[in-house]
């Protein structure tokens, strides 16, 4: 057996309070990991993930991050970071919004800021933190979380696809400068999976079908199968894979549509 050992890595994920961010939370906590998890506004439930970060025998903390497009209150959550866990060794990069469905001539300018600041931004704002730490130990690991809407076009949310598109190569970007100190940089891209953010969608049986047509393997996937993946990429099993993105989609991304004709 071979298995997926992160026993001693502190890992730092943002918006672990639900969806992905719990799963992946969950997952590095079962590798041996231990775990700071940031929530906006569901303390109880982060201390729920927390608790089951717990139940595999590593030390789970929780904080509130108040805005994660704010530099100063990431500066702080590293500060914190550091006094409590004594550095981090792999960032999950996971808080993100999607925003609300509107076409380019009738959005609200500020609300389309918003999804780059909290999506791109933040991803930034988290990385600088975390590069000068995992560069002075010669080891780390950051995962952007982007989405196949890195590449799928996605009307009505050209915030998100552009936030995303941006992520994916600002991952790449930060891959090349920074391999060279023992930091490895991926993003992972989830296809459908069954979180909160698209509830609305899986929970009414339309949608679902829908969203089924545009899989191969015709069914939406699980949050653990983005933790899993995660807890692989962030271990030395990994340790040669750097500078891409790697979906997890069930092969969304691979144009469904031309199964047939063309
Ligand atoms: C979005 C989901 C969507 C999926 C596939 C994800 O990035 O957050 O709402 O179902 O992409 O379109």
């Amino acid at each position: 057996m071979i298995p997926i050992d992160l026993k001693g890595r502190k890992a730092l994920i943002t918006g672990g309070e639900s969806g992905l961010g719990a799963a992946t939370a969950k997952s590095l906590a079962q590798a041996g990991a231990d775990v700071a998890i940031t929530y906006h506004d569901a303390p109880e439930a982060a201390e729920a993930v927390a608790a089951s970060a717990k139940a595999f025998g590593v030390k789970a903390a929780v904080i509130r991050l108040a805005d994660v497009a704010n530099q100063s209150d990431v500066t702080a959550l590293f500060q914190w970071m550091d006094q409590e866990f004594g550095g981090v060794d792999i960032l999950v990069n996971n808080a993100g919004i999607d925003g609300v469905h509107a076409l380019c001539g009738e959005s609200d300018p500020v609300a389309w800021r918003r999804v780059i600041d909290v999506d791109l931004v933040g991803a930034y704002n988290c990385a600088h933190e975390a590069v000068t730490r995992m560069g002075k130990s010669g080891r780390g690991v950051i995962i952007n979380t982007t989405s196949v809407h890195e590449f799928i076009p996605w009307a009505g949310y050209s915030a998100y696809t552009s936030a995303k598109a941006g992520l994916g190569m600002f991952s790449k970007t930060l891959a090349q400068e920074v391999a060279v100190q023992g930091i490895r940089v991926i993003a992972i891209a989830p296809g459908a999976i069954k979180t909160p953010i698209n509830a609305g969608v899986w929970q009414d049986p339309k949608g679902l079908a829908d969203l089924d047509a545009k899989i191969p393997m015709g069914r939406i996937g699980e949050p653990d199968e983005i933790g899993h993946t995660i807890a692989f990429l962030c271990s030395d099993l990994a340790g040669y894979i750097t500078g891409i993105t790697v979906a997890i989609d069930g092969g969304m991304l691979l144009y469904p549509d031309f199964r047939h004709g063309g």
